[in-house]
């Protein structure tokens, strides 16, 4: 079974996406941090984040286990990965990595931003995860925080908005619902209650399939 979870920054997408992995005992890919690990790699060399070129070099460098989540989650990096994530040639890179992921024997769970539309269009469970801007500059002000970062509120809330027109105006795999997802909304949910419609959706297509 392959389940994807698309969404907007900070709707939840990660945590519905890492506990439904957990329940139905598939593997896990977050496919933010690919962009994340691409941005790092290109700001640790020194070069310019525009630079088309590197930033495919990069790509295409990467393992997909090689993390530091310690430095990929800061809020710069978010910033920097939107940035090489809006490049054609860095999403070409990454694509075949992501689908060989999805094409595990049991399947697995990947969650991004054109999962359903692009990286697994045939995936058995679509799961579109929203929330309003101002619940998720709340949410991400709160999870840098608990990290250590000092956050502004209205900082995170200009990322989030920045970051929502960069990633739904480009041209290459906008973010948008693929047409068969299913929306869930988390804005007025606790994580416990958007797990378990998450899950709840999931069933429901288990029993189509
Ligand atoms: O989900 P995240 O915040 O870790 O993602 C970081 C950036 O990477 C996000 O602004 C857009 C980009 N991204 C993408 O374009 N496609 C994906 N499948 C995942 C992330």
């Amino acid at each position: 079974m392959i389940i994807a979870i698309d969404g907007p920054a900070a709707s939840g997408k990660g945590t519905i996406a890492r506990r439904l992995a957990e329940r139905f005992r598939l593997p896990h890919l977050d496919t933010g941090l690919l962009y994340r690990a691409t941005a790092a790699a290109l700001i640790g060399a020194g070069r310019d984040l525009h630079d088309e070129r590197a930033a495919v070099a990069a790509a295409r460098g990467l393992g997909l286990t090689d993390f530091d989540e310690t430095v990929l989650r800061r809020r710069e990096m978010g910033e920097a990965a939107s940035v090489v994530a809006a490049m054609p040639g860095v999403r070409e890179a990454l694509l075949e990595a992501q689908r060989a992921f999805a094409a595990r024997p049991d399947g697995a769970v990947l969650d991004g931003r054109d999962i359903g539309t692009v990286v697994c269009p045939g995936a058995d469970v679509k799961i579109f995860v929203t929330a309003s801007a101002s619940a998720r500059a709340q949410r991400r002000a709160l999870e840098l925080a608990q990290r250590g970062e000092r956050v502004d509120y209205a900082a995170v809330f200009a990322d989030i908005l920045r970051r929502d027109a960069r990633d739904s105006e480009r041209s290459a795999a906008p973010l948008r619902a693929a047409e068969d997802a299913v929306r869930l909304d988390t804005t007025r949910l606790s994580v416990e209650a958007a797990v378990a419609e998450a899950a709840r959706i999931v069933e429901v297509a288990r029993v189509r399939a």
